[in-house]
């Protein structure tokens, strides 16, 4: 089984990261194979509207110019689905809402291609607008007919420079408790869905 998580900061390797590493470090314990996608040297335009992925309906994005087909592949072939984002004026960064629009659309054009797929948002907040973000990634999740997993709280880490969210001992743990509810899902629910049952 395999978790796939995509971090949307501008920012290599900061608190969005920490915070994501730190429940793909529970899903490994479970066994269960992860990868890091970053996208901090990417810019990644939105959906353009062109309505080609409902004509074609083979799974890929029209503009072939970046990595979204990529991703699109990646998320098809894993079990369960992380969004990071840290907040950006109170909301998801523009790289998270242009992979959302983009992979959003084609899952749509393809019957949904990432249904019943394990999935959750986590999110890094310096001070406001951590719930408005939590919600906007949740939106990828509901409208995919997707599964999205809990924790003790919203899947939140404080802290503003890279590395402060390590001193957020409650966010630290929320991740770790979000790392295990994934893994228990996937074992149970994930492996029925993944062979039809
Ligand atoms: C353009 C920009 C906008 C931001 N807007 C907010 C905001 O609205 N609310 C907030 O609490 N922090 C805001 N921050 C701070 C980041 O959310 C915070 O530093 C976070 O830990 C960054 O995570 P990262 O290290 O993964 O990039 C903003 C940072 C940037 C660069």
């Amino acid at each position: 089984m395999k978790v796939v998580a995509f971090n949307s900061s501008a920012r290599l390797d900061g608190n969005t990261a920490i915070l994501l590493k730190t429940a793909l470090g529970e899903l490994e314990r479970e066994g269960i194979q992860t990868e890091l996608i970053q996208l901090a040297k990417e810019q990644i335009p939105g959906c353009g509207a062109c309505y080609r992925c409902f004509k074609q309906k083979d799974e890929r994005c029209s503009v072939d110019t970046d990595p979204v087909n990529d991703y699109i592949a990646k998320m098809a072939a894993a079990d369960g689905i992380l969004l990071g984002s840290p907040v950006y004026f109170a909301d998801i960064t523009a790289n998270m809402k242009a992979l959302i629009e983009r992979c959003g659309m084609v899952s749509r054009a393809n019957d949904d291609l990432y249904q019943r797929k394990v999935g959750a948002g986590v999110v890094a907040v310096r001070r406001g607008g951590a719930i408005h973000a939590f919600n906007s990634l949740n939106h990828f999740f509901t409208i995919g007919q997707m599964v999205i997993v809990g924790s003790s709280y919203w899947n939140i880490g404080i802290g503003r420079e890279p590395g402060e969210v390590l001193s957020d001992a409650e966010g630290i743990q929320t991740m770790k408790t979000l790392g295990k509810n994934m893994a228990w899902l996937l074992k149970t629910v994930g492996l029925s869905n993944r062979y039809g049952g």
